[in-house]
Formats: structure tokens, sequence, C-alpha cells
């Protein structure tokens, strides 16, 4: 009978150790423990020994047989899922080397391109770059352009409001343009003055192909001695050249604004004879001087303002506004 057990446990350790994957092996091991295996039937033979000495020593062996083979199955089990698992990180290893031979350079958003080469144009022509803050004071937004509270032109703003502490309601606005910064330059240095303002405007308004409710634009203003609309128009077709290339042109045309008098659109025209309406222009409202603390009997000026955004999709022939900025990294990457 010890024999027998010796021989079923030698043979079940055998056919563990021939197991060839873990699924094997897990039917093998509940054949084993069961009841029809040989080690299985021996124990049911086991009370059919008559003496007690003899069964002791039996059932001892068996014990042992048992745990065992049960060793031998757990040693085998860590074996092959061990190999198994190696050979499943080499399928799915991916060549790493491909992505770290050549890094990837990032670069500026079209937009912010746009506004960069829109400064070194007008720092080409001798303009300095000029700033103001993005929440601003309904005066320096509204009032000191010529917009007093009530003025129907406030309407063609939707203008967003901000709560701020110490200052009455509705006296704090997201700038809904780059022109208080005509307002705050004026304020911060005599004449001449020669500035660029780039920068974020605010409006209430639902994102759709062409419009955002954040956008940027970028104002100019000159204010000199015996500055005429000749100087301002000789700026925009200069500016167009040297923004778009020599087979662009500009014009004037008749518009309204009350910060300027007189007000203008200015449009470019493209190599191909298509017209692209860009941005507002005109000579500064005299009011507008004296707001900024500046005699319009001896000084006057120029003003012009218009979308960064748009040109960056013109130039980039993007159909739809909400595209760039949604951040995804597919879209910036093709520029
Ligand atoms: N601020 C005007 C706008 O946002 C544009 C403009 C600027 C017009 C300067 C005239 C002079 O529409």
């Amino acid at each position: 009978m010890i024999d027998d057990i010796r021989a079923a446990r030698q043979a079940a350790i055998e056919q563990i150790r021939a197991a060839i994957s873990v699924d094997e092996l897990k039917r093998l091991s509940a054949e084993l423990g069961s009841k029809r295996s040989t080690l299985g039937q021996l124990k049911s033979r086991l009370g059919s020994l008559k003496a007690l000495e003899e069964r002791r020593a039996a059932g001892q062996v068996h014990h042992e047989a048992m745990a065992d083979v049960s060793a031998e199955g757990l040693r085998r089990r860590t074996e092959l899922a061990a190999g198994e698992r190696a050979a499943r990180v080499e399928a799915e290893q991916l060549d790493l080397t491909e992505i770290l031979e050549r890094p990837r350079r990032g670069h500026a958003h079209i937009v912010t391109q746009a506004w960069e080469r829109l400064e070194d144009v007008f720092v080409g022509f001798g303009f300095e770059v000029a700033e103001g803050p993005e929440v601003e004071t309904d005066w320096h937004n509204f009032e000191a352009l010529n917009m007093a509270a009530g003025h129907p032109a406030r309407s063609d703003f939707d203008t967003l409001f901000v709560e701020h502490p110490g200052a009455p309601a509705g006296t704090t606005v997201l700038r809904t343009h780059t022109s208080p910064v005509q307002i705050r330059t004026m304020l911060a240095k005599p004449p001449p003055i020669y500035i660029v303002a780039p920068g974020r405007v605010f409006r209430r308004d639902t994102p759709d192909a062409s419009h955002m409710p954040v956008f940027h634009q970028i104002e100019g203003l000159v204010v000199d001695r015996s500055i005429t609309l000749a100087h301002l128009a000789g700026t925009i077709e200069a500016f167009t050249k040297a923004f778009f290339g020599t087979g662009f042109t500009s014009r004037l045309r008749p518009s309204y604004f009350p910060f300027t008098e007189p007000s203008g659109e200015f449009d470019i025209r493209t190599p191909s004879g298509e017209w692209l309406e860009l941005g507002g222009c005109g000579m500064v409202h005299p009011d507008v001087l004296r707001a900024g603390g500046i005699d319009p009997d001896e000084w006057s000026g120029f003003a012009f303002g218009f979308g960064i955004d748009r040109m960056a999709r013109e130039r980039h022939a993007v159909s739809d506004l909400r595209e760039m900025f949604t951040g995804d990294i597919r879209f910036g990457e093709q520029f």
C-alpha cells in the first residue's frame, strides 16, 4: 500500500512538472485532488487496512504525499505564471526609442504668433508696446471714451460686469475693447505718443464660428502735433504691406465710433481681389484727448483697433474660431 502511495505521488508530481500552462495546471490540480485520482482512490482504501499500525503509517505517508503534490502544484504554477507574464510584456512592448530619438518641440499658439508678429511690425515703425488691465473701470472703458452712462453705443458692447468691493455696482467691467489703454497711456505720459496695445478683451457673446466671449485686439494710438487722417491712412497701408505682404492693399470706409471723429473701418484687399474687414479707426475725438489730459488745440491723433484672432483665423484658414480655443493638441500641432 505504502509503495502504491509513493508511486502515485511520484506520478502526480511528474504530471505537474509536465504541465505547460497555468490553465492546464489548474485542470490537473483539480483532477489530482479529486476522489477519482489514484491518490484519491488510495485514500478510500486506507480504511480497509486491518492493522492499526499499518493504517496509521499508510495514512501518514498519504498525508505527506498529498502535501508534496500540492506544494509542487504551487511551485509549478508560480513558474508558469511568471513565464506567461514575461511573454505578455514582451509582446506588448512599445519601441520607445522611436519617440525618444526626435524630441518634439512645441510652438506658440497661432493667436500668440499673430500677436507677436503684430508687435514686431509696429515696433519696427517706432511704436512702443503698452498694456492695461483686463478688469477696468467703466470710466476708462466707456466714459473717458465719450460714452457716458446711458450712451446708446454702450449697448453695442455686451459688457460683462465684475463685483468689486468698494466700487458701486456696475462700475467695474471686463474691458470690452483695448481702447481704455488709450486713456491710460495719455494719462501716464505726455505726447508725443506712438503705442500699440495688444490684449485680451471680453464680451457677453455666445461662442460660434466667428465669435468668442474672450478674444484679442490690438489698439494703436498716435498723438503728436499736426497729425492728420493722411497719417492714419498711410500707417494702415504701411502696416498692411508689412504684415500681409506687398500684394495687399488697404482702404478706409466711413463709420462711427464715439471716441473718434471722423471714424472709419479699414479693410484689406488680398492679392486675389477679395476684401476683408479688419477693424475700426479714426481721429481721436477732442473730448477723448481732454479726458486723457491733453489739449486738443495743441495736439491731435489717430487710433485704430482690430481683432487678432480673426487675423490668425484668416491666415491659417481655420473655419471655426472655437477650434482655436479647445486646447486640443492635434489642432495646435498643425501650424
Ligand atoms: N474699440 C473699437 C472696437 O472694439 C475699435 C476702435 C479702436 C475703433 C480705435 C476706433 C478707434 O470696436
